[in-house]
């Protein structure tokens, strides 16, 4: 094929084939959230770039270098969405539905963009799920969100493939305290770090303690670690969020190096890994970012939330083989004509069909063709019985009633009787 009728690298099709399981993610994790009491908020793909540049943060990988912004027409710089926090942010603050203390419980779905190194579990274009909550400020709502996560987990049958990692970053003033000796003794050894983590000393010196390079964990190994200048409150955030996992016996291990890539966190981060999709094995990730509103230019909210990716987990699903089966449930029913009498007979009737027997799934043969062809179709369809209408049928106001599975002779059933016959075998199928 010419190179110009390709997708995107990175961005990939979800073929006919894969979309049973994604819809399947997406309703079991929508169905979870409606009962834990979120609302849904669908967001545009596209913001003003400035946007994410000041909520993710310059620094940042994603705002540095995985951004795809662009000028519009009009000579706005425009960025396809890498995330969806900020964006909610924006659109609270738009419509004033944080204002007065008012609390939100929301989710979203959708995809995002990442100008990254495509790999197994990393795309350009991807898809999340996430959360976001506003203006409760207490660990019960990390809690919750940890908690409901948990419980997906469980749903999917995936719970004992997951761990989660917790941390906390602690307030704003901690952490740039950390920050600041954390980079002294960092300066100290610069020569011996590499060239990644060298870069990130000016943009973003705490993600150089989750570098992947040895040499630089090893430096690390005797560096000032971020729980020593914690601040009290922080502190008693977090042993309110530990009480609460321990209350519903949630395992999960601290991990004082997760800093997440984002600038917006404080306080709880936190994140699901796997060690089953290789490199990578972040399946869900987020955190608490209580400044995010205000630096928008709002009162001061609290928020919360995370994003899971749903690539990720549908890999996850398939490596540890918990799809469900029924999944790719086959027709009920394949109906079968022969000649434009039968043909438009059998039109009206499948129509018929389809509004007596709720959610029966009835293949009608298109595109006409021999008894042996549409037999052919109606076998490979995968459907439980054949509905068959010829000019004899037509004229007795029959249908010939053929099981394509397992046992049964074909019989002749009268059209009045049809809908309740079918009801009857479909259930028994
Ligand atoms: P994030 O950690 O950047 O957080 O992304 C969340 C999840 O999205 C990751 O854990 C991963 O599963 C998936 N993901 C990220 N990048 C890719 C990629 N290139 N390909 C495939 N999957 C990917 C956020 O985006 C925050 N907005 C989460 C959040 C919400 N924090 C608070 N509220």
């Amino acid at each position: 094929m010419s190179k110009s009728l390709q997708a995107i690298r990175g961005m990939n099709d979800i073929l006919p084939e894969q979309t049973p399981v994604w819809r399947y993610l997406e309703n079991t994790f929508a169905g979870l959230l409606e009962e834990y009491g979120y609302s849904e908020i669908r967001l545009p793909i596209m913001e003003f770039t400035e946007l994410f540049a000041r909520g993710i943060g310059e620094g940042t990988d994603v705002v540095d270098k995985e951004m795809y912004t662009f000028l519009d027409r009009n000579e706005e710089s425009l960025t396809l969405r890498p995330e969806g926090t900020a964006g909610t942010v924006r659109a609270m603050l738009e419509h004033g539905l944080t204002g007065g203390g008012q609390v939100q419980k929301l989710w979203y779905a959708g995809p995002m963009f990442r100008y990254e190194k495509p790999q197994k579990g990393r795309y350009r274009q991807f898809h999340q799920i996430g959360v976001e909550v506003f203006n409760l400020p207490g660990p019960d709502i990390d809690a919750e969100l940890i908690i409901l996560t948990w419980r997906l987990w469980q749903k999917l049958g995936m719970a004992d493939a997951v761990t989660l990692q917790l941390n906390t970053l602690g307030s704003s003033e901690a952490r740039a305290r950390y920050r600041e000796a954390l980079v002294a003794y960092l300066q100290e050894r610069f020569e011996q770090l590499d060239e990644d983590s060298q870069r990130r000393m000016t943009t973003n010196p705490l993600r150089i303690l989750d570098s992947k390079v040895e040499s630089t964990q090893a430096l690390l190994v005797g560096a000032p670690t971020l729980h020593d200048y914690l601040d009290e409150e922080s502190i008693a955030h977090f042993e309110g969020l530990k009480a609460r996992l321990d209350a519903v016996g949630l395992r999960y291990e601290i991990n004082q190096k997760l800093v997440r890539g984002l600038d917006y966190y404080c306080r709880t981060a936190f994140e699901w890994v796997t060690d089953r999709l290789g490199a990578q094995g972040t399946v869900c990730g987020g955190g608490r970012y209580d400044g995010l509103v205000s630096q928008f230019g709002g009162k001061p909210t609290p928020g919360v939330g995370f994003a899971m990716g749903v690539e990720r987990l549908v890999l996850l699903l398939e490596t540890l083989g918990v799809v469900p089966a029924e999944l790719k449930r086959p027709a009920d029913v394949y109906v079968c004509a022969f000649g434009e009498p039968a043909e438009l007979a059998a039109l009206a009737l499948a129509e018929k069909l389809r509004s007596a027997v709720p959610g029966i799934r009835l293949l009608l043969n298109a595109g006409a063709g021999s008894f042996k062809s549409q037999f052919k179709k109606a076998d490979k369809s995968g459907a439980q019985f054949a509905l068959i209408l010829g000019d004899d049928e037509l004229a007795a106001r029959v249908v010939g009633f053929k099981p394509l599975r397992g046992e049964g002779e074909q019989q002749n059933i009268a059209w009045e009787a049809l809908p309740e016959h079918l009801a009857a075998c479909i259930q028994r199928a």
